[in-house]
C-alpha cells in the first residue's frame, strides 16, 4: 500500500484512465470538494474508490465524465487524460462517445417507460443494429431484465432497478464504466449479484471504476484501490493489500471484523 503523493506499484495494462492533480470546487469557491487527486485506472482493470460520505466520491466522477457544471462544480486545477488523449475541458457527449459511461448514484431510471425503452434509451446514439446486440447482451447479464422487459421500470424492485441502471450505461458501449454506489441500500444478496455483474462486464473487456463506501462489497472484486479521505487520496493499493489491513478497515471505513459481503471465492475466477 502507498501513502498519498508516492509512486504506486507497477499494475498490469496500459493506462486507460489518467486523472492528475485534480482540484475542484463548488458554490463559486466557497466548497472544495477535491484538492489534488491522482488516479489511474489501466486497461481491463476493476479499480474501487473508497470513502465515507461527502469524501469527494461522486465529485471525481463528475469530473471524469464531464458533469461538473451541471451540478454546479468549477474545475480548479489538475487534468484528466483518456486513452492517451487530454479530455479535460472536452464536453460529456464527447466523452460518451470516447467510451466513458457512467451509472449514477440513485438510479435515475424512466419510471413510466418500460425497461427495454430505457435501455433503447441509453444506446440512442449508436447505430440500431449495434445496440440491439449490446441489449441482447444487457439481457444475457441480468435475465430478470429480459423477463420483465416490457413492464415500467418504476414497478421493478429496487435491485432491478439498479440492473437496469448499468445496463442502460452499458448500452453505450463503453470502454471505460463509471458506476457511483450500485448496491446503495439494496439487501446483501443482491449487492453479492450485482458485485458478479460487475465482474463479468469486467471480464466482457470494460474497465470499471467502483464508488463503494463498504470497503467489504468493494475490494473483493477490486484489482486496486483508492481511498479518498477529506477531499485527498490518503491510500491507495492493490485492493488485496488494502483488504489485509485491518488497521486501515477500522480508522478510514469504520469496517473492522464485518463479515465480507461477497465472498471473495464466489466472485473471483
Ligand atoms: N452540487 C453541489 N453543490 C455544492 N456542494 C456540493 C455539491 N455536490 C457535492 N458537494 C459537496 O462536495 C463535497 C463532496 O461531495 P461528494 O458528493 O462528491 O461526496 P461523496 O464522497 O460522493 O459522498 P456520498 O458518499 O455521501 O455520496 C461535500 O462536502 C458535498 O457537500
Ligand atoms: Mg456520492
Amino acid at each position: 500500500m502507498s501513502e498519498a503523493n508516492t509512486v504506486p506499484p507497477p499494475r498490469a495494462g496500459t493506462e486507460l484512465l489518467a486523472v492528475e492533480r485534480l482540484s475542484v470546487s463548488y458554490s463559486g469557491g466557497s466548497i472544495i470538494a477535491l484538492e489534488g487527486v491522482d488516479l489511474t485506472v489501466h486497461e481491463g482493470e476493476i479499480v474501487a474508490l473508497l470513502g465515507v460520505n461527502g469524501a469527494g466520491k461522486t465529485t471525481l466522477l463528475r469530473a471524469i465524465s464531464g458533469l461538473l457544471g451541471m451540478h454546479g462544480g468549477t474545475l480548479k486545477g489538475g487534468s484528466i487524460s483518456y486513452g492517451g488523449r487530454d479530455i479535460t475541458g472536452a464536453p460529456s457527449w464527447k466523452r460518451v462517445g470516447a467510451g466513458i459511461s457512467i451509472s449514477l448514484e440513485g438510479r435515475r431510471i424512466f419510471a413510466d417507460l418500460s425497461v427495454a425503452d430505457n435501455l433503447r434509451a441509453g444506446g440512442y446514439t449508436r447505430p440500431r443494429a449495434q445496440a440491439a446486440r449490446t441489449m441482447n447482451e444487457v439481457y444475457d447479464l441480468f435475465p430478470v431484465l429480459r423477463k420483465k422487459r416490457e413492464l415500467a421500470a418504476g414497478l421493478l424492485s429496487g435491485g432491478e432497478q439498479q440492473m437496469l441502471a448499468v445496463g442502460r450505461a452499458l448500452m453505450q458501449g463503453p470502454r471505460l464504466l463509471l458506476l457511483d454506489e450500485p448496491s446503495l441500500g439494496l439487501a446483501p444478496l443482491i449487492v453479492a449479484q450485482i458485485m458478479q455483474m460487475v465482474t463479468r462486464i469486467n471480464e466482457r473487456g470494460c474497465s470499471v471504476l467502483l464508488i463503494e463506501q463498504n470497503v467489504s462489497t468493494a475490494l473483493p472484486v477490486a484489482d486496486y484501490a483508492y481511498v479518498l479521505e477529506s477531499r485527498r487520496v490518503a491510500h491507495h493499493g492493490p485492493a488485496a493489500e488494502l483488504m489485509a489491513d485491518g488497521r486501515l478497515r477500522e480508522l478510514y471505513l469504520g469496517s473492522a471484523g464485518e463479515p465480507a459481503t461477497v465472498p471473495r471465492e464466489k466472485v473471483l475466477p
